[in-house]
């Protein structure tokens, strides 16, 4: 792939709070790339899944309340609107329209293994919105919409990218116009997942066997963005640990899933490595390392936390972000939209 033809795409629902799973699972990528490769002339599209929001019960005013929310949590983490394309999906028609064109395609038997749909619908599949049964296709027409060739996503997300691809593979074999030396054109680009190798999983900190996230319902198993210092400092002194003191290499972190993903939270929050974080601390109890990994993450946290106060307060503002964002990115949608019509036949006037 050529330098020229990257573009970088990605999404979070606007559900709740930015947390520390999303920060460096996703969020830290997404400054990352934009930093670097806005500075080369490539786009960084970043957006709010608030068509997927839909997919589980949901309260409109707080949808509406935590979408812009989730705008200024993100601009204070470092999303530069100037740089990166930011916006919400419900002012971009065209990812919906894209997703009915791609029900075409995706199959049954491909939905019904995503692991996603199969915990959150749990027994009751049956009462389940049809919602969240289409929600990857959705993702798929997100990320396919605008020839995304990389996408920062945490571990949990690799599945429906996964998915992306075997639709937009399926679909240009099936339908891909010829160009005029009689070769296929496809119509949508194989996006590649990004997944950042140290803090692919960040953990709940009351049960290491289950990913942090927004819909647990103890706030004690999550660190959020916008915690002060004390409830981080609070939250990591309760947070679920062993007797054991802590090992010298990471082998020694085996069959412990909660210290491995203090260890790991430390050293992804240091900019360090597991190794050199149980280098620092072998030998010693949580009750040493826990004010430590405290302190570290309330240095990291409260600069962010003090600008997304700041910034939240300023709706027209965060409305204004949304609404230029979403202008540039119907328009950049605007091409592989009618590619996808033109090459199911549809005619378009
Ligand atoms: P969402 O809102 O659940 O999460 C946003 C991002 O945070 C990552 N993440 C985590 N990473 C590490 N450890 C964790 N505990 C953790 N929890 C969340 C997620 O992997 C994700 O990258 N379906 C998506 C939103 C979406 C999307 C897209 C993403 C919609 N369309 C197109 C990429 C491309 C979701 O619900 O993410």
């Amino acid at each position: 792939m050529t330098d020229a033809s990257m573009r970088v795409l990605s999404g979070i629902q606007p559900t709740g709070q930015l947390h520390l799973g999303n920060y460096l699972g996703a969020i830290r990528n997404w400054v990352a790339m934009q930093d670097e490769w806005t500075a080369k002339g490539h786009e960084c599209l970043y957006f709010l899944a608030d068509l997927h929001a839909i997919s589980m019960p949901h309260v409109p005013a707080e949808l509406a309340a935590s979408t812009r929310e989730m705008v200024a949590a993100l601009v204070a983490c470092g999303i530069d609107p100037a740089r990166s394309v930011l916006f919400n999906q419900a002012q971009v028609p065209a990812h919906a329209e894209l997703q009915w064109l791609l029900t075409g395609t995706a199959r049954m038997g491909w939905l019904n293994r995503m692991t996603q749909w199969k915990d959150k619908a749990g027994k009751n599949r049956e009462g389940a919105s049809v919602a969240l049964f289409t929600y990857p296709v959705l993702q798929a027409a997100d990320v396919l919409l605008y020839q995304t060739t990389h996408v920062p996503v945490g571990e949990d997300q690799k599945q429906h990218l996964e998915l992306a691809r075997d639709i937009a593979q399926k679909f240009n074999n099936d339908f891909a116009p010829k160009d005029e030396n009689g070769e296929d054109a496809p119509v949508f680009t194989l996006p590649e997942p990004i997944i950042p190798p140290e803090a692919a999983r960040i953990m709940s900190l009351r049960d290491g066997s289950a990913k942090m996230s927004k819909s647990d319902p103890s706030d004690m198993s999550r660190i959020n963005l916008t915690d002060d210092a004390d409830t981080i400092m609070q939250k990591i002194k309760k947070a679920k640990t062993d007797p054991e003191p802590l090992p010298g290499d990471a082998k020694g972190l085996e069959g412990r899933p909660e210290a491995a993903n203090l260890v790991g939270i430390y050293a992804a929050m240091a900019g360090t490595s597991v190794a050199a974080v149980l280098a620092q601390f072998e030998g010693k109890g949580f009750g040493a390392f826990k004010p430590a990994l405290g302190e570290v993450l309330v240095e990291q946290l409260a600069p962010i936390a003090a600008r997304y106060r700041a910034l939240r307060e300023d709706r027209a503002a965060l409305d204004a972000i949304l609404r230029t964002g979403a202008a540039k990115a119907r328009a950049l949608a605007v091409p592989t939209l009618e590619k996808a019509y033109q090459a199911l036949g549809l005619v378009r006037g």
